[in-house]
């Protein structure tokens, strides 16, 4: 395998939870371990705060850290990891599922006090639909949270994913006095605020030396010794084939904001986790050893600057190395473009590089010539599958309020919406254009950097769709015929496929039965 050096000291993942589990506290504490920051309060929230919901200033803010983190590269123990940010705000979902196609392992993170919440179910959908390896971190254990074993049986259930204790917990909130590793036989005292080498272990290969008594006492040693036979007896040791077909998920508890069970969960991680796997394309695999270079753009960010237009493309590379000034093959434009001013984002500074290799993530100077999920290569014609598009959940017309402008809206909403901040789709039969999205936050950024970026002003007019369907049909007389019929609820989405807008689930379910020569699928992804 080419490269192999490099491609098997890589990992690539993203931290995902339900707002304020404590995913920002997490990435702090591995930064540290990696050395990539050295105190603690430096990685800052990339949460919009809920009363901030209407503060523009908030979500230029909003947009100035996220693009500052959205990958952090960091070394630990000879290996190379890309930690991918995904924005913490609901309204911003599409944007952390496309993160996701990006990754090829997730560290889920769960509070104990809230157990599974409703973005972990999303996120974990999404985790699902791809297999793609899942290691869970139940946090805040220093909170009097949950029963340790109805948090699992919790997370098994509601995220359909089957787990694997690493460590145990022993009490939590303000008995909380650590956990027992499961793997290394050791037991993890909890301290407060622990400093990466400062930890208080101890090896104890039999449970039942009195060591263990001495160290948490007589009535929560008994009690550790019977989870820990309990759990040996149920769950064996780890699968890391399992883990790595994503059908088991490790578990480690501990609290993120005391820097405690941490470094036992990144000594794993780096141990088990997937190096950068092969992915699939429109005409075959492609895996990272091969000798050419591919790559696909899963996230385009706006110049923050409104008086510049070029904007930043975040490609993943999956094969091959990739070089700054040489040209590769744009396959949806068939044409060649070349980067002179490639940026990596090792620790603290955005660095020009020369190369990078399978798993990496380099920032490309554009403008204008992506979209979301665009396949470069050294030639070949293939495009990466697998980075959808999902209905939004909000539809609004939009209408332009200054005609003098119209020009400038147009080119501002095309160039939103090729950056994945919503969805456009035109009316059948008249030009009505409407916006998707997940949130309602979105409809604000758009109106505010239309004005701001393009000097264009818009409102936004409510539509009555629930779910935008795409619409194929082997019977293209048929489909046109649907379309022609149902003129108020069909549109084409930006690439010219047609759409269905559904008002109701009532009325997709009919449309669906009366019309079994045409297919409604839930995502764009057919059309590719
Ligand atoms: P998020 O990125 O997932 O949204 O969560 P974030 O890390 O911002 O954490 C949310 C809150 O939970 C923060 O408190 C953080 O300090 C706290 N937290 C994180 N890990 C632990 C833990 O292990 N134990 C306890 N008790 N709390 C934890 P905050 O008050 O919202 O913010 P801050 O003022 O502390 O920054």
């Amino acid at each position: 395998m080419k490269y192999e050096k490099e491609i098997s000291r890589r990992r690539t993942f993203a931290i995902i939870s339900h707002p304020d589990a404590g995913k920002t506290t997490l990435t702090e504490k591995l930064l540290l371990f990696g050395g990539a920051i050295q105190t603690a309060g430096a990685v800052k929230s990339n949460k919009i705060k809920k009363h901030a919901t209407s503060d523009f200033m908030e979500i230029e803010r909003q947009r100035g850290i996220s693009v500052a983190t959205s990958v952090m590269t960091f070394e630990y123990k000879d290996c190379l990891i890309n930690l991918l940010d995904t924005p913490g705000h609901k309204d911003f979902a599409e944007d952390t599922y496309r993160t996701l196609t990006a990754v090829d392992s997730v560290i889920l993170v769960i509070d104990s006090v809230n157990g599974v919440e409703a973005q972990t179910r999303r996120l974990m959908e999404v985790c699902r639909m791809r297999d793609t390896p899942v290691i869970v971190f139940i946090n805040k254990m220093d909170r009097d949270g949950k029963n340790r074993f109805d948090l699992l049986e919790e997370i098994e259930k509601e995220l359909k994913i089957s787990l694997h204790p690493m460590t145990l917990p022993i009490n939590s909130g303000k008995d909380f006095k650590g956990v027992y590793d499961l793997h290394t036989k050791s037991l993890l005292l909890f301290t407060a605020n622990t400093k990466a080498d400062e930890e208080d272990a101890f090896a104890i290969n039999d449970l039942n030396d009195k060591i263990l008594d001495d160290k948490i006492g007589e009535r929560d040693a008994a009690q550790l010794r019977e989870d820990v036979e309990l759990v040996d007896g149920v769950y064996g040791k780890l699968n890391v084939e399992d883990y790595l077909a994503g059908k088991i998920a490790p578990v480690f508890f501990g609290s993120a904001v005391n820097n405690f069970g941490v470094k036992e969960m990144l000594d794993t991680f780096i141990n088990v986790a997937p190096t950068p796997l092969c992915r699939e394309t429109n005409t075959r695999e492609v895996c990272p050893g091969e000798d050419k270079f591919s790559g696909f753009v899963f996230k385009i960010h706006a110049n923050l600057d409104p008086k510049h237009r070029d904007r930043i493309a975040f490609m993943r590379i999956c094969s091959g190395r990739f070089e700054r000034n040489k040209y590769y093959h744009h396959v949806r434009l068939d044409k060649d473009i070349r980067f002179s001013n490639p940026y990596s984002f090792l620790a603290r500074s955005k660095d020009v590089i020369e190369d990078a290799y399978p798993g990496d993530v380099v920032g490309l100077f554009d403008t204008g010539n992506f979209k979301i999920g665009d396949t470069l290569t050294e030639g070949e014609d293939f495009y990466f599958t697998g980075i959808p598009t999902f209905s939004p959940e909000i539809f609004k017309e939009l209408v332009n309020k200054d005609p003098m402008k119209t020009k400038q809206l147009e080119k501002g909403v095309q160039q939103l919406t090729d950056e994945g901040v919503a969805q456009l789709f035109t009316q059948f039969g008249g030009n009505k254009k409407i916006i998707g999205c997940v949130g309602e936050l979105q409809f604000e950024v758009i109106q505010y950097r239309l004005l701001q970026e393009y000097g264009a002003a818009c409102e936004f007019r409510t539509l009555p769709f629930y779910k935008a369907c795409w619409l194929t049909s082997k019977d293209e007389k048929k489909l046109e015929d649907f379309l022609r019929f149902k003129q108020t609820n069909s549109a084409e989405d930006k690439d010219g496929n047609p759409v269905y807008l559904a008002q109701s689930e009532w009325f997709l379910n009919t449309e669906i039965t009366n019309n079994p020569d045409i297919q409604f699928h839930f995502s764009s992804e057919v059309h590719k």
